[in-house]
């Protein structure tokens, strides 16, 4: 399958050029037939009847994370936890583990590069607690290096908090390395892995990782069902982060036993439309293969990088190295702010994202502001990056006069 035919399946994308697939991607027909069939056919809430059809419904959801969990290659599918977003996995791990674990003194890591949902949680747990924030910092290039990180990974540091694709420059991190200098210090590695799952392979036995995180939505499913995977033994020893229906094994009036995980950390009625969606998002992805998604990504990344860096009006930031840099592409019109670039390619029906990113530290760092950010998916096609050029030099014409 190239990316041309891919597209005929996504009939969102007959008249727009989509570049914020970073953001959220576009959903194809296979997903969104799976969703229907699965309201026609199979709907009722899992867990909860003797009848058929609640059995079924807990059948199909059962099978979404067995399907999960080999997607990422967990070595349980009880190591899966679904949850509305990866926002909602980083807040559960902070809560569940970081509350309970982290205290005065230790110190928590994280990348300079973290999207606000990989830090803000740990910024709380280390207010309440008493415990040190610190960052590895990016070079010019937006790379994380190695004198770095090494100087930061020591005894002390009790969690490590990484992304694996930054969601601003494309970086690709180096997470099985730091996953191991982590655990000779003797602390966990929680991975963001919102932009990687969707793009490349990811096996979470091999990184090593204790906690890795993902959204449904950034990999064709709908919105609203999130991942967590943990180690198991991990897991069990977690508190639960929220209470309610199904979670419970006894409750009694004053005291409540809780189920196993994952069903522990699943209260209330599950997003099974969500994990029915994701489930049928992975198999259009194993369809393709996730090797030949990625190769597709990095052709289109290849062209439109060369395209791009001709503009003398452009500033690009990230690697330049494009074995380390994913599909996303950060740039600046000299002189023109983004959300007015943002606008302007709207009006010819290319939609990209402008603004901070939801990552202000790494912005700051950067002396940014903002930046616009084109973002690629199996979708796209080079006629799609051509698009982008032709309004890029659009907006040059029109802000001409006050371009620096
Ligand atoms: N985290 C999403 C992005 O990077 C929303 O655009």
């Amino acid at each position: 399958m190239n990316n041309y035919d891919i597209k005929k399946d996504f009939h969102i994308l007959k008249d727009i050029t989509y570049l914020d697939s970073g953001a959220t991607t576009q959903k194809p027909v296979q997903v969104i037939n799976a969703i229907k069939n699965y309201y026609e056919n199979n709907n009722a809430n899992p867990h909860r009847g003797a009848y058929k059809l609640s059995i079924k419904a807990t059948d199909v959801y059962d099978e979404a994370r067995k399907k999960v969990s080999q997607f990422i290659n967990a070595r349980q599918t009880n190591e899966i936890v679904f949850t509305r977003n990866a926002t909602e996995s980083l807040n559960l791990i902070a809560y569940s583990y970081g509350m309970n674990n982290i205290k005065k003194g230790d110190t928590i890591l994280l990348s300079i590069m973290e999207h606000h949902s990989n830090l803000v949680p740990w910024q709380n747990v280390c207010k309440k607690n008493g415990a040190k924030l610190e960052y590895m910092y990016v070079n010019n290039e937006g790379l994380l290096y190695e004198e770095d990180i090494c100087k930061k990974i020591v005894p002390g540091v009790k969690v490590v908090g990484i992304t694996q694709v930054s969601n601003v420059l494309g970086t690709i991190n180096p997470v099985k390395e730091i996953v191991k200098r982590a655990h000779q210090v003797g602390a966990i590695v929680v991975v963001d892995a919102s932009q990687s799952v969707p793009h490349m392979k990811v096996n979470v036995q091999d990184l090593d990782a204790d906690f890795l995180v993902f959204s449904g939505h950034k990999m064709l499913a709908p919105l609203g069902i999130g991942v967590l995977y943990g180690k198991r033994e991990l897991l069990n020893k977690l508190s639960p982060f929220l209470f309610g229906g199904d979670m419970i094994e006894y409750v009694y009036e004053q005291e409540t036993t809780y189920a196993e995980v994952p069903t522990k950390f699943e209260a209330g009625t599950q997003n099974v439309e969500g994990a029915i969606g994701l489930s049928a998002a992975i198999d259009y992805l194993n369809n393709i293969g996730m090797n030949d998604v990625q190769k597709m990504e990095e052709e289109i990344l290849e062209y439109a990088m060369s395209k791009l860096l001709k503009l003398d009006f452009i500033t690009v930031y990230g690697p330049k190295d494009l074995s380390k840099h994913a599909g996303v592409i950060s740039f600046n019109v000299n002189g023109v702010h983004p959300h007015d670039v943002a606008s302007i390619l709207d009006s010819n029906n290319v939609c990209i994202r402008s603004g901070n990113h939801c990552a202000q530290p790494l912005l700051r760092y950067m002396g940014l502001d903002s930046t616009c950010r084109a973002s690629f998916y199996i979708y796209n096609t080079k006629e799609d990056v051509d698009k982008l050029i032709e309004s890029l030099n659009k907006t040059r014409k029109v802000f001409e006069k006050w371009m620096k």
